[in-house]
């Protein structure tokens, strides 16, 4: 069993992992409706992802021990100026979720957890892609600004960007 410090700081990290998730499915439903089918194909995926790392914490707080609990959620921002805006907003949502991965990972040293230190090396290397990934699609989306036919071809080739 792991501290009550290591419960509560995974068990906001399950939570922004659902968040993450519910986000990105909120922005691929958006795109969808404006005719971007890659681009929502890509954030329909990457929701899945999220849920997946929801998923790997609950898992992992159970097998503790420890009581994963799910709060009630909701997406309070349900339109996009823009893609530019959109995608900016995804930067920033994984750059913070970063920012929590390294306090949790720092908490686990302090409490001497080295299994949740072991666990969550997942994470980092998983969050560095992510934010990798999340500024490329931020730098290639304000490099085609509004062009139609930069948009175009930016939602066929949204498919092939993967995580380094
Ligand atoms: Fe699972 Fe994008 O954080």
């Amino acid at each position: 069993m792991f501290s009550e410090k290591i419960q509560i700081g995974l068990t906001k990290q399950l939570n922004r992992e659902s968040e993450s998730s519910q986000l990105y499915l909120s922005m691929a439903s958006w795109v969808e409706k404006k005719g971007f089918e890659g681009i929502s194909e890509f954030l329909y995926d990457h929701s899945h992802e999220e849920r997946m790392h929801m998923l790997k914490l609950i898992r992992y707080i159970n097998k503790r021990g420890g009581s994963a609990i799910l709060d009630n959620i909701f997406i309070r921002k349900k339109t996009y100026g823009s893609l530019k805006e959109l995608f900016q907003i995804l930067f920033e949502h994984e750059k913070k979720i970063s920012n929590e991965i390294n306090i949790l990972v720092e908490l686990s040293l302090q409490e001497k957890d080295y299994f949740t230190y072991n666990f969550l090396q997942w994470y980092v290397e998983e969050q560095m892609e992510e934010e990798t990934l999340s500024k490329m699609i931020l730098d290639k989306i304000e490099l085609v600004g509004e062009d139609k036919v930069g948009l175009y071809l930016f939602d066929k080739d949204i498919k092939n960007f993967h995580k380094q």
